[in-house]
């Protein structure tokens, strides 16, 4: 049976979403997040299962993990994006469609944020759409798992 189900990753101190800099990351809370992917992943038929670490070892546990029963990735790997060869390898290791998320545009901000290990292991990379860029990302899933 094909796994309808999508893990959704967020790393380091996305737990803090909703006070942590809102001027770059707003006020929407990690909890109202995996709200909105759970409600978009439904309309696709599809569930979702939500992580949030701020250790390494436990992203990739739940990366390993998804192998068995989803059918792709959505990550906002945090400052790990910038750092962890390990992440990026875990998905590769798995073998399922990524789309990596986040919120504010990495791009327009401090050099060392410009580059992302995971980018190149991802299907899709979405950066600067705020909360609605995790929607963006079941959209994206679904539309391929369909
Ligand atoms: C982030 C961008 C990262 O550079 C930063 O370390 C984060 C959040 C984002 O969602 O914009 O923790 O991934």
């Amino acid at each position: 049976m094909t796994a309808r189900q999508l893990l959704l990753v967020n790393g380091p101190n996305l737990n803090l979403l909703g006070t942590r800099q809102p001027e770059i990351y707003g006020s929407t809370t990690l909890a109202q997040i995996e709200q909105q992917v759970s409600e978009a992943a439904a309309e696709h038929g599809l569930q979702v299962r939500a992580v949030q670490s701020n250790h390494e070892g436990v992203l990739i546990d739940a990366i390993h993990a998804a192998r068995a029963d989803c059918a792709g990735i959505i990550i906002n790997p945090g400052a790990y994006s910038h750092t962890s060869v390990a992440i990026a390898d875990a998905l590769t290791g798995v073998d399922l469609p990524v789309v990596e998320v986040h919120l504010s545009n990495i791009h327009r901000r401090e050099a060392f944020r410009h580059h992302s290990y995971v980018s190149a292991v991802a299907e899709a990379v979405i950066a600067g759409a705020g909360p609605r860029g995790y929607v963006f990302a079941v959209a994206h899933l679904a539309g391929r798992l369909s």
